[in-house]
């Protein structure tokens, strides 16, 4: 068994969180390797909800340990107010955590641009999290990034930190006719904040990789999804990172050969926050319907999340990329009390099928959804636990769905909760 590694399969929060707490009962090691506190991974233990945005979902299991690998870029003041959260709900953390040396860090200059860039685009705005991701990321290809293994010694991130807010300074004075920043001030935070996980940092890519030669179960926890990847996505409507399985050997430190089965965490339905593309949407009855049921706001920023059928064709493509072994299917429960349930099963643009996801938004933009209909359940499933308890008609969809991405559904999620789950 080398591991396991969780993806989303559509454009985030598709419940990722929920299915990382519920393998990593038999794992050792967790490993966040991408993205940063944009994620927002939902999970609830016995009626306690926890969202962790930068730790990894399995920390809140016993003799687990939870891994912040290099390629995830890393807000000090969020990960010690997560620390804090944890602990506050009586979580022990001590000696549970690594974070990568390597990994870059999220400055208030990033935070801001990412802000005032938005304003800029006005009506063309992303939609980011406002979280400086896409800045940090950006730093970090240009070579001008901040790493962790740069506050070992406070003189050298003093220097860095100095030089960087002057530049940025510049920007944010010439270009945005914004403030500038102080450095002074975030030295002094940042440095009070590494003083509390200081401890834990460490070269995790060696770490995993000595677990995984010591026969340790490993379970890769992804965040944001497929179609929200750099390469892959609706793109410039993405994320700065490789959210698809190609962002984990570069992330973690982890050669291809050493991972094992690849799970797409696919929503019964698609959502989506922020702007961008999203051919099955329904901004009418049943898109605020699922919105209501199924309490789709953003984990990290509130918004709600746009809603819609489900979209075979962007999660086939997805299992296409990720080679994904088999699938967890959540919140099929959200669909409890619909009559009809519709499944996009191709786009059409002038009356012609196409077969592949379009790369372009003006192409996309003009694609009709093909829809195919089946009859709902009509009934209450949150208390199913296994194949038996599910209604005819909703085994009848799983199956569909099954067929149509042609990637099995092992596991289903019929509520929030743990224990709202049944393997098939
Ligand atoms: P993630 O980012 O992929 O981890 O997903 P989020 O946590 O952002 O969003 C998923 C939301 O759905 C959370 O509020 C979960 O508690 C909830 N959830 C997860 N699985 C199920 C399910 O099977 N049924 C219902 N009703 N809610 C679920
Ligand atoms: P989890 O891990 C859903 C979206 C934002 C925006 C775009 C770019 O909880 O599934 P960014 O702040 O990353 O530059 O924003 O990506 N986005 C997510 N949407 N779930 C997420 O994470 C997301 N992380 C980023 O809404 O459209
Ligand atoms: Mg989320």
């Amino acid at each position: 068994m080398p591991s396991t590694c969780v993806i989303g399969t559509q454009w985030g929060d598709e419940g990722k969180g929920k299915i990382v707490d519920y393998l990593s009962e038999d794992a050792d090691l967790i490993v966040r390797y991408q993205g940063g506190s944009n994620a927002g991974h939902t999970v609830i233990v016995e009626g306690e909800k926890f969202v962790l945005h930068l730790i990894p979902s399995g920390i809140l299991r016993e003799n687990t340990l939870s891994v912040i690998a290099n390629g995830v870029v890393i807000d000090p003041i969020q990960l010690v107010k997560e620390m804090d959260e944890l602990a506050e709900k009586g979580m022990d953390i001590e000696g549970k955590l690594a974070v990568s040396d390597r990994a870059h860090v999220v400055l208030p200059h990033h935070q801001r641009l990412d802000g005032l860039s938005e304003e800029w685009k006005g009506a063309k705005k992303l939609g980011t999290t406002g979280r400086g991701i896409g800045p940090c990321y950006s730093d970090k290809m240009l070579r001008t990034g901040i790493r962790l293994c740069d506050f070992d010694d406070p003189e050298i991130f003093r220097e860095r930190l100095k030089e960087e807010v002057r530049l940025r300074n510049a920007v944010l004075t010439g270009v945005y006719d914004a403030e500038s920043l102080e450095w002074e001030e975030t030295f002094e935070r940042y440095m009070e904040c590494y003083s509390r996980f200081g401890g834990y940092v460490t070269d995790t890519a060696t770490l995993i990789n000595r677990a995984l030669d010591d026969g340790k179960n490993v379970l890769f926890e992804g965040a944001q999804g497929t179609m929200l990847d750099i390469d892959h996505g609706t793109y410039p409507f993405v994320t700065s990172s490789n959210s698809s399985i190609g962002g984990l050997c570069a992330g973690a430190g982890v050669a291809p050969g050493r991972i094992g089965d690849v799970v797409g965490i696919v929503k019964a339905y698609t959502t989506r926050v922020g702007e961008g593309p999203f051919p099955t949407e329904d901004t009418g009855d049943i898109g605020s319907h699922l919105q209501n049921k199924g309490g789709e706001f953003g984990a990290t920023t509130g918004r709600p999340r746009r809603c819609g059928w489900f979209d075979a064709c962007a999660v086939g493509y997805s299992a296409m990329l990720n080679g994904l072994t088999y699938v967890a299917l959540t919140k099929l429960d959200v669909l409890d009390e619909l009559e009809r349930i519709r499944v996009c099963v191709g786009y059409e643009i002038d009356g012609a099928r196409i077969d592949t996801f379009p790369a372009s938004l003006r192409t996309l933009a003009k694609c009709t959804p093909v829809y195919e209909e089946l009859a709902g359940w009509m009934a209450d499933i949150t208390g199913a636990r296994k194949t038996e308890d599910l209604p005819e008609n909703a085994m009848k969809y799983v199956r569909f769905l099954e067929e149509r991405i042609a990637v099995p559904v092992k596991m289903v999620s019929v509520g929030g909760d743990r224990k709202q789950m049944l393997t098939l």
